[in-house]
């Protein structure tokens, strides 16, 4: 019988997802459950329904009648909501983690909290602040001198890459973190606040069912809009990962530090809440010199990062999410990538993120091919009358792959030349240039 799987999401990550399923030698059939038709993803599923996906009764509707054998939730929100929860009522299991679970995600003080309760290693110093705190002022105050006012405020629940404040970065005075601060114990009942650490970041995603944890390539994002890490936080602009399927800054020992915290809290995660953790661990994670630290967690597939992943893993994508479901997941044994270096960037549209260009069309080049080193992931627009139109963030992810970064690059950039319109990318990811930089740093650490 031929397997149907269920997407549900229509971003550059979920394309990738699509793609993953669709070149399993299974040949199951795609759903899709979307807030609007990726083009991408439109060539490649049986069909799409479009709707509101944090809808958890339509997104019923919707999965009884298609009766999947499995579901996968792509973005942050959806999951955070419960979608898994909400399929897993109608036995549908996912390939994504229940509500309780995605709170490492969702909640910041969750996280933290859970570290410091389990003895976890990897946490900077910080304080939850609570609603129901005496002079929540004052501790405040406290911490921020304790640290010269170098520490960074996070609200406690979603808010779209936008609830991290960073001294000297966005604020530097006390009564500015205290604002955001009072914001997020308004909204969200608590608020973090950490001391700032210094260092060079990274992403490790792992695949994980709850007893193993299967690591993919170490991964590099770029958050800033602008080349020389310039101007505001977006979703990510693009990300690179060398031909050892791992990043020129970090040695065999950091990735094994930062591995074994996600099996930690994998761990402590199912001792918390009482339910494994089955699904995406995104850990973002930071080489300081004081060892690897955690900046946060997320509950899915990073975006961009799943672009440089996904489109490498050589292991079969539908077995390993079925026997994630199945917690069998030690049966894959190790993950299989493509020796090769990636380098992804997203084509955002002008005035992105702050007041992005939308509804107008871009060029796509007649000529543009598509090959193994040269891919292309549809995000933020829609196609309307066989034009291709801007829907207002992050619009197309294009991936080089080569034998190294330099390859890897050209790779991307010439691909890159098929797209004009009111566009624009960081051209400097994954050169020579911006990676000595983040060598160097790591070496003056
Ligand atoms: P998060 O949403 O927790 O990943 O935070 C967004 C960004 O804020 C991270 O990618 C880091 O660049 C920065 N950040 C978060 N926590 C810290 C920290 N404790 N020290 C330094 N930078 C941080
Ligand atoms: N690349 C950042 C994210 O997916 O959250």
């Amino acid at each position: 019988m031929t397997k149907k799987i269920l997407v549900i999401g229509n971003g550059g990550r979920e394309h990738t997802i699509c793609k993953a399923l669709n070149r399993s030698p299974q040949n199951p059939e795609i759903y899709n459950f979307a807030s609007a038709i990726n083009p991408g993803i439109n060539e490649i599923a049986k069909k799409i329904i479009v709707g509101d996906i944090m809808n958890l009764e339509e997104l019923k509707d919707i999965a009884k009648k298609i009766n999947p054998d499995f579901a996968i939730v792509g973005p942050d929100d959806p999951i955070g909501i419960g979608a898994t929860d909400a399929l897993l009522e109608l036995g549908i299991k996912s390939f994504s983690p229940n509500k309780k679970c995605a709170q490492l995600e969702g909640s910041k003080a969750f996280t933290r909290d859970l570290l410091a309760k389990y003895n976890i290693a990897g946490s900077p110093d910080y304080l939850v602040i609570k609603t129901e705190d005496e002079a929540p002022k004052n501790l405040a105050r406290n911490f921020f001198d304790k640290f010269n006012g170098q520490i960074v405020v996070k609200a406690d629940g979603l808010l779209g890459g936008k609830g991290v404040l960073v001294a000297d970065e966005h604020f530097t005075t006390f009564e500015e973190a205290l604002e955001f601060a009072e914001k997020s114990v308004e909204k969200f009942g608590r608020v973090v606040l950490e001391e700032k650490l210094l260092g060079e970041e990274f992403s490790l995603i792992s695949l994980v069912d709850g007893i193993t944890v299967l690591d993919t390539p170490t991964i590099q994002d770029h958050k800033r809009a602008f080349d020389g890490d310039q101007g505001p936080n977006t979703g990510g602009m693009g990300c690179y990962s060398d031909e050892n399927n791992s990043l020129p800054f970090i040695t065999e020992t950091d990735k094994k530090a930062a591995h074994d915290i996600t099996v930690q809290v994998m761990k402590a995660v199912e001792q918390e809440t009482g339910s494994p953790f089955i699904g995406v661990m995104y850990g973002g994670f930071m080489v300081t010199k004081n060892g690897i630290k955690l900046i946060e967690y997320n509950a899915r597939f990073g975006d961009p990062e799943a672009l440089n992943i996904l489109p490498i893993l050589e292991t079969d994508f539908v077995d390993i999410c079925e026997q994630a479901i199945n917690q069998n997941l030690a049966k894959i044994g190790q993950l299989k990538f493509k020796p090769v270096a990636t380098v992804v960037k997203y084509l955002c549209p002008e005035g992105y993120p702050t007041n992005s260009v939308k509804n107008v069309p871009i060029q796509v080049s007649k000529n543009l091919q598509e090959t193994e080193n040269q891919q292309v992931f549809y995000a933020s627009v829609a196609e309307e009358n066989n034009e291709i139109i801007l829907k207002g963030s992050r619009a197309i992810g294009i991936l080089g792959t080569g034998k190294d970064l330099n390859e890897a690059l050209k790779n991307c950039e010439s691909m890159i030349k098929n797209f004009t319109g009111p566009l624009f990318y960081r051209k400097d990811i994954g050169t020579k240039e911006l990676i000595q930089k983040r060598i160097d740093h790591v070496n003056s650490l």
